[in-house]
């Protein structure tokens, strides 16, 4: 049974990658289980300077989903890249995703700059989708000029995949998948969270300090499907979907939207042995639905 996958010349033993932001610099897990089973690891997102993150509260309990507010808490490129992925590097053999923010278009520049000469980092993945912080971010990834004019950008400091990861806030997310194709982007990662939020009854004030924030889990799960479907029809370079993904089955539908490879986001905060459970019962479920080679299937539904 093939598992294996490409991502623009990055090789992956199965499609299924811990999402940014959600599985630390990856090493926290290594206690758990072997975290070599992991097709990849999406590191905690990036920037140039360190990040003390928003203020608490920053996570709110949904129904089938979560708010979180974190606002990019990481220790900044420096220290990821002299500390985080020397530690990681002790567990994990694989090639590895960072997960690059930033606030202008130099910061993003520099931070892949950075990212590139590092020999475990096998690919960038550009958020410029990050609902969390004023003034970057998503503020990149909703207009299709900005997305061009950043994804060319960093493009021409990089010699490693670049993969510009979007946000579902858009009215036309294919649009914006479009213009990074024609940046030279070379690969689309979607979606990041839905900007959502709640309110207190006690206090009928918002739950989350900094008022909204970015709304994920099983609930997502149809408006990323969809979301990939549409992405799929407008490029051709190769797609890492994400939102939802709790399942194996969730993993073959979304490669049967025109995913290359899948993330697992939320799921992780829920039962830190997700992403090995899914690619536990991926043989499994392939064999009752009759897939041979899990390549066989990507944007089988079109
Ligand atoms: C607590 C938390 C932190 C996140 N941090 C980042 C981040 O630093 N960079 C990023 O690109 N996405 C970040 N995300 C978004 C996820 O990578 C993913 O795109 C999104 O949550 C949808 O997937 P899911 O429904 O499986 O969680 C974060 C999500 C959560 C829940």
């Amino acid at each position: 049974m093939g598992l294996n996958v490409n991502l623009a010349g990055l090789e992956l033993s199965n499609p299924v990658i811990p999402a940014s932001g959600t599985f630390g610099f990856g090493y926290e897990f290594a206690e758990l289980y072997d975290i070599n089973i992991l097709g990849s690891i999406a590191l905690k997102g990036t920037t140039l300077a360190p990040r003390f993150g928003n203020p608490t509260p920053r996570i709110a309990e949904c129904t089938s989903g979560m708010i979180n507010s974190v606002g990019l808490q990481n220790p900044g490129i420096d220290a990821v890249i002299s500390e985080e992925i020397p530690k990681l590097a002790r567990f994990y053999t694989k090639p590895v995703i960072a997960n690059i923010s930033g606030f202008s278009q130099d910061e993003y520049v520099t931070c892949c700059q950075k990212a590139n000469a590092v020999k475990e980092i096998g690919a960038v993945e550009l958020n410029i989708s990050c609902p969390n912080v004023h003034n970057g971010g998503m503020s990149f990834g909703t207009s299709a000029d900005c997305a061009f004019e950043l994804t060319k950008a960093v493009k021409k400091v990089l010699s490693k995949p670049l993969f510009v990861k979007l946000s579902p806030n858009v009215t036309d997310i294919a649009s914006i998948a479009k213009a990074c194709e024609e940046a030279g982007a070379d690969g689309i990662s979607l979606i990041n969270t839905l900007l959502g939020m709640r309110i207190d009854l006690k206090t009928r004030k918002p739950v989350i300090a900094n008022k909204k924030g970015g709304f994920s889990g099983p609930a997502i799960f149809p408006v990323a499907l969809r979301m990939v479907y549409e992405v799929y029809e407008a490029v051709k370079i190769p797609i890492i979907g994400m939102g939802g993904v709790t399942s194996a089955r969730d993993v073959i539908e979304m490669m049967l939207a025109g995913a290359n490879a899948v993330q697992v986001g939320a799921a992780n905060l829920i039962d830190p042995y997700a992403c090995r459970d899914i690619i536990y019962s991926l043989p499994e479920e392939m064999e009752k639905l009759g897939i041979k080679n899990i390549t066989d299937i990507i944007g089988g539904a079109h």
